[in-house]
């Protein structure tokens, strides 16, 4: 009989310090997740240092208030995981150093996560990952299609030439005046609009290469060129223009792949997969396709640690034990990464 492994997970690679303990890869037993973003509203943005200090301030209570949850202590887990990469510099050592921490007083194994590889595993909570599967990153610093044929085996299919999806909607936000975070305020705003404004759409050709700033400097443009004539702009519409150009720039990657390789199961991950506009459209070219098509729950889209305690796992049936020289990236190199995993 397999034995059960539990993963003490903890994220702190932007502004939210989480942990959780995660059974098997698949199963939260508890989590907690301290937003910082009411602090980093009021600046328009997360602000460094303002986010280092603050998971400093609170990284223990949320280790004892998750440990609570569980009714469990540290003593009883089998490994530590950490994000480790991507993200801000200052906020990933906070992580990091509470993980080594943790792993070298109970003698446990410290994992080293990705944070885009968490938001991928996202998917296995609740739900089993069946492989050769298609995922979509959508998050604020990525925009990928990459094949799955296992945990450890992972093709890029294409990416963004310039900007990522998250990027592009915290810019278009920040031009129709709307508050940080400004993903989820622009879908908001949409709901509320029509698709009225003539936006220009990306690459026409057949590749899997995405590319969203020409959509973004129209946008931009718009907004200047009706200020500076003294016209109204229409600002529902323009969300709701912006997000159907910007989905479907999404969809007719995903259904090139699915005519292409005729792939049945397909995935979400990234904080742009908590989009209810992307998760309907995303639906229902997978059902056209007869494609199992899978989101992770919404608490799990944006940032978390059980995200990360589910990508820990496979690594940790593999042995892939990071040292205590272990350090922050800000980076994330997706190809370098996939290069790790298929080192024996
Ligand atoms: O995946 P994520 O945590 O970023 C990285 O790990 O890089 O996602 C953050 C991004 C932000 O750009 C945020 O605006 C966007 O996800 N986002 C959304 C929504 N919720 C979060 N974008 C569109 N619609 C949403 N509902
Ligand atoms: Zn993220």
């Amino acid at each position: 009989m397999k034995r059960d492994v539990v993963i003490l997970a903890i994220e702190t690679s932007c502004d939210e310090t989480s942990m959780a303990l995660v059974k098997n890869g698949n199963e939260v037993l508890a989590m907690t997740v301290l937003s910082q973003m009411d602090t980093h509203a009021d600046f328009g943005g997360v602000v460094p240092e303002i986010a280092s200090r603050m998971h400093t301030e609170n990284i223990t209570m949320v280790l004892s208030e998750t440990l609570a949850k569980a009714n469990m202590d540290v003593s009883q887990v089998d490994a530590i995981a950490v994000t480790y990469s991507p993200g801000l510099l200052g906020s990933l050592l906070v992580g990091i150093e509470c993980a080594k921490v943790l792993s070298m007083v109970y003698d446990k194994p410290l994992i080293a996560v990705n944070h885009t590889m968490g938001h991928i595993f996202a998917n296995q909570i609740e739900n089993e990952m069946v492989y050769p599967l298609l995922a979509l990153i959508v998050s604020g610093g990525h925009t990928d299609l990459v094949m799955m044929k296992s945990p450890y085996d992972i093709d890029i299919l294409g990416s963004t030439v310039d900007d990522s999806i998250g990027e592009v909607y915290d810019k278009v936000a920040r031009v129709l005046g709307l508050k940080y975070p400004g993903g989820p305020n622009v879908e908001k705003l949409a709901r509320e609009g029509t698709f009225s404004y003539n936006l220009p759409k990306a690459m026409k050709e057949p590749n899997y290469q995405f590319s969203f700033s020409g959509l973004k400097s129209a946008v931009i443009n718009l907004v200047h060129n009706e200020e500076q004539r003294g016209h109204e702009v229409r600002l529902a519409d323009l969300a709701n223009s912006f997000q159907t150009v910007a989905v479907d720039e999404l969809l007719r990657k995903v259904e090139l792949a699915f005519q292409n390789t005729g792939v049945k199961e397909m995935i979400l991950a990234g904080g742009v997969s908590a989009n209810r506009y992307l998760r309907e459209k995303m639906e229902e070219l997978a059902n056209k396709y007869q494609v199992h098509f899978h989101v992770p729950a919404f608490q799990y889209c944006t940032d978390n640690a059980a995200m990360i305690g589910a990508a820990a796992y496979p690594l940790y049936l593999k042995k892939k034990f990071a040292s205590y020289d272990l350090n922050a990236q800000s980076n994330f190199d997706i190809k370098a990464y996939i290069e790790t995993l298929k080192e024996p």
